[in-house]
């Protein structure tokens, strides 16, 4: 197959969603459509499996909690698709970020029940500042949900993008008896199957077929018609182009659970969602069918096999073609590498790569000089800044209990600060030297205690500290701009690792009250 094809015919996305919403059910709902396995429960069960079967990382034994990204990658309908797991739960971190830097579509996932939930705000959030293009599943229609017109405006009116029904509940709860696809004009009826492991039959006609008025109970039937000529005349037509740019989202409504609603998502979302694309490059914009090999690190996992102490850095295929052996130039250092273990993954397993496309993700091992964000390619003109640093919202002191082992300490800690696990900052007013780490989620600071311990022999201590944001300034700061601040009770300076001043809060209050009192200066 010709390189263009291998391109156009990926999708390389991930799923992001609140806690509880549905994210694992679907993920292995799509597994399952897209004949990756045979029978849903491979991927739930590992929620129950990891206590016993997991050799992955001790950390993540002893907390039942999975600490990587999973890729998953699987052939459906002449597509190649690559799904990236977005750790969720206690475990998002900086991580959950990173993957979206790495995806060309993300699906959102809504509990209906619920609607938009702060998870989801942030990684949306992230998703639109890239322009990547959001397609919508409004999930467990089986139980009573919000109005679903009221669904909609939330999604226009608390993340500010437009949305469009692809398809239509026929109800809801207990009265939930399908959906209606506005493009085909078709109704898909709904059936509960045991344990919803298989597919769903589905029957389709139109909306006055006698099937549907036999389903629906009359005021039900004529509530949807409503809400259906009202999407006819308010929305806009579907725009593929505003889907591509980040601009307007496919909604479509289902039920992971029982199977309901999924192959219409999966469809829709292989037909819509971009191919690998470009991106940016210091020296300019570089295509994917650009001819050299070229990729980015996003995350890298250290110890995923404790009996063999390796470390994995997960590179994203930008351009050109990958092969096992090739030897590549890491960007940043100018150093030469040959990636002579370079492995695809699908889940936890495991498997010898020979060559990759873009849009793919090659599991690197070795690598001690790789850190989040480098660029690998066999044209070191190419150099990508496609990971940005993200604002942390948990801070701890980093202590040392044992001054003998001061060396292992510190190059412990440079190392994973160069692999960007925390981000660390000192603070210029105290009287003793101390260390502040910041990050996403306080998972990362377990992670550094423990790889501290385990890979440098060095014991370290953590104390939390009061703060949950950082803001560094929009303009530059002497020494005595700073002094001259306003710094309500609490708030205090710190140095980033570059450098650069910057200011430690505890909430939103404070920083408002900050802008208040010093409206001269501005913070970003
Ligand atoms: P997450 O990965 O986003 O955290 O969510 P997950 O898929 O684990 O789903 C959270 C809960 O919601 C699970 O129930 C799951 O079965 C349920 N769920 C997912 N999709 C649907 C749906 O379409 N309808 C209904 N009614 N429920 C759904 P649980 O009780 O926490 O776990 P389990 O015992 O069912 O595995």
């Amino acid at each position: 197959m010709k390189i263009i094809d291998e391109i156009n015919r990926r999708r390389t996305f991930a799923i992001i969603s609140h806690p509880d919403a549905g994210k694992t059910t679907l993920t292995e709902k799509l597994l399952l459509y897209g004949g990756a396995v045979q029978l849903a429960g491979s991927v739930t069960s590992r929620k129950n499996q990891r206590a016993t079967t997991s050799d992955w990382m001790e950390l993540e034994r002893k907390r039942g909690i999975s600490v990587s990204s999973t890729v998953l990658q699987f052939d459906y309908a002449g597509h190649r698709i690559n799904l990236l797991d977005t750790p969720g739960h206690k475990d998002f971190s900086e991580d959950t970020y990173r993957v979206l830097t790495a995806v060309d579509a993300a699906v959102m996932v809504i509990d209906a029940g619920k609607g938009i939930e702060a998870e989801t705000r942030k990684l949306f959030e992230v998703c639109r500042q890239r322009g990547v293009p959001i397609f919508t599943f409004m999930n467990k229609l089986d139980r009573p949900t919000r109005d679903p017109l009221e669904l909609m405006d939330e999604l226009e009116s608390v993340l500010g993008i437009h949305a469009y029904a692809m398809n239509w509940p026929l109800g809801t709860g207990p009265d939930f008896k399908g959906i209606y696809d506005r493009q085909a004009s078709e109704a898909h009826l709904f059936e509960r199957t045991q344990h919803g492991s298989y597919r769903a039959p589905e029957e389709v006609g139109d909306i006055d077929h006698p099937l549907i008025r036999d389903r629906l109970e009359g005021d039900v039937r004529e509530q949807v018609r409503e809400e259906l000529a009202m999407l006819d005349e308010a929305g806009a037509a579907f725009d593929v182009e505003a889907v591509r740019d980040g601009k307007l989202t496919p909604v479509f409504f289902g039920s992971a659970m029982n199977n309901f609603g999924v192959q219409l998502l999966l469809d829709s979302f292989l037909e819509y969602a971009p191919a690998p694309g470009r991106r940016m490059a210091e020296c300019g914009p570089i295509e994917p069918t650009h001819p050299t090999f070229s990729g980015f690190i996003f995350k890298i996992q250290a110890n995923m096999d404790p009996r063999h102490r390796d470390r994995i850095a997960f590179v994203r295929v930008v351009s050109g073609k990958f092969t096992r052996e090739m030897t590549v130039t890491h960007a940043q250092t100018g150093r030469r590498a040959r990636l002579s273990n370079a492995q695809a993954l699908f889940g936890r397993e495991r498997e010898t790569i020979e060559e990759a496309f873009p849009g793919d993700v090659v599991g690197v091992v070795g690598g001690r000089d790789f850190g989040i964000g480098a660029t690998l390619t066999e044209d070191p003109a190419i150099v990508y800044h496609e990971i940005p640093r993200f604002p942390p919202e948990c801070f701890a002191y980093l202590h040392n209990p044992n001054p003998s082992q001061y060396k292992r300490f510190d190059q412990g800690v440079q190392q994973l600060l160069q692999e960007g696990v925390v981000q660390c900052f000192e603070l210029p007013q105290r009287r003793q030297k101390v260390a502040l780490l910041a990050a996403v989620g306080p998972l990362q600071f377990e992670i550094v205690k423990y790889r501290l311990e385990s890979e440098y022999g060095a014991e370290a201590r953590l104390e939390s500290a009061p703060w949950s944001m950082v803001r560094w300034f929009a303009q530059s700061m002497d020494a005595e701009s700073l002094a001259k601040l306003y710094l309500p009770g609490g708030v205090e300076h710190a140095v980033d690792t570059r450098g650069e001043p910057a200011l430690l809060f505890a909430d939103d209050w404070q920083v408002r009250y900050f802008n208040e009192r010093n409206a001269d200066v501005t913070l970003s």
